[in-house]
């Protein structure tokens, strides 16, 4: 049996620490702004994109949101990006994927000023990441370092298997653990779509991190007696329920959860996490925008 991996409480301590560094910044003259932007009507954008205004609400940030028709073209969003950019009161935005079809999004992720780049995808703070002078920590990534520092789950030294590559969390989550850092100086094993003999590979793990899209890939005899599972899937799969579907992980909960010392839930497990450090870089980019030091939990 294992512990389960409260993710919900990690991140309103970590909003409550929060509050604290918004109003020092409120009270030296600058509300903290974010912006989330959003094209089209995918519903679980909408969903995500309206909770992270809700949680905007809840800290104290100024939290904007900006909608664009999906069949406007691909111009309209690059200008709204533009003028997020010249914004004063935005420090920091997100611009909610997937985007349409007929949008570049790496032409998206280049247009967002670094400065402002809270999801940290830009080139600038990829680099900067893997150069070991992170400005933004993408947030799922920093999300699942601040639950493994919440539980005492030590990364020096520990064999740690991802399994996804993307560049949300797979690869940037990676290179944060392999950093000579507290929070990293892991050994990281990074499996994908490709690889051979998974099981082998997530069986030796003392932390498996599954970030890979597919419901209940990773089953308990996948993982080795007391690992550690972080579960960063949120898959919607039919069901008869009131809506239609429910969310599963990308690890099967009742069989890992068997084998794993601690575990993940989905929901209340990364999620929760993820957007407690969005609330987290905006008042990072505040922070460096205006010049006002704050403590950051
Ligand atoms: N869609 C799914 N996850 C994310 C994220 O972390 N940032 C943005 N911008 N879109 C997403």
């Amino acid at each position: 049996m294992s512990e389960i991996i409260d993710g919900k409480a990690v991140a309103s301590e970590i909003r409550a620490d929060l509050r604290d560094a918004i109003e020092t910044l409120t009270d030296a003259g600058t509300r903290p702004g974010l912006a989330t932007v959003l094209m089209g009507d995918d519903p679980a954008s909408e969903t995500y994109v309206s909770m992270k205004q809700r949680d905007c609400e809840e800290v104290g940030i100024e939290g904007i949101h900006v909608d664009v028709d999906g069949d406007a073209p691909a111009e309209e969003l690059y200008d709204t990006i533009d003028d997020l950019n010249d914004d004063p009161e935005v420090h920091g935005y997100i611009v909610q994927a997937p985007v349409p079809d007929h949008v570049d999004y790496q032409e998206v992720i280049r247009r967002v000023d670094p400065g402002k780049d809270v999801d940290g995808f830009h080139p600038e703070n990829v680099g900067r990441l893997v150069a070991g002078d992170a400005r933004f920590r993408p947030c799922t990534p920093h999300g699942v370092q601040k639950l493994l520092e919440a539980y005492d789950v030590e990364t020096e030294g520990a064999d740690v298997t991802i399994v996804g590559r993307s560049n949300i969390v797979g690869k940037p989550l990676a290179n944060l653990l392999i950093q000579k850092a507290d929070d990293g100086n892991a050994t990281v094993t990074v499996c994908h779509s490709r690889t051979e003999n998974l099981a082998e590979k997530t069986r030796t793990a003392d932390v498996v991190v599954a970030a890979v899209g597919v419901p209940e890939l990773i089953d308990g005899d996948m993982i080795g007696e007391g690992a550690v599972v972080i579960d960063v899937g949120v898959n919607r799969v039919a069901a008869d329920t009131e809506t239609g579907y429910e969310l599963v992980g990308d690890v099967a909960f009742e069989s890992a959860k068997e084998k794993a010392s601690a575990i993940t839930p989905v929901p209340g497990g990364v999620g929760p996490m993820t957007r407690a450090m969005l609330l987290y870089n905006t008042v990072v980019a505040a922070s460096e925008q205006t010049g006002v030091d704050v403590e950051l939990p």
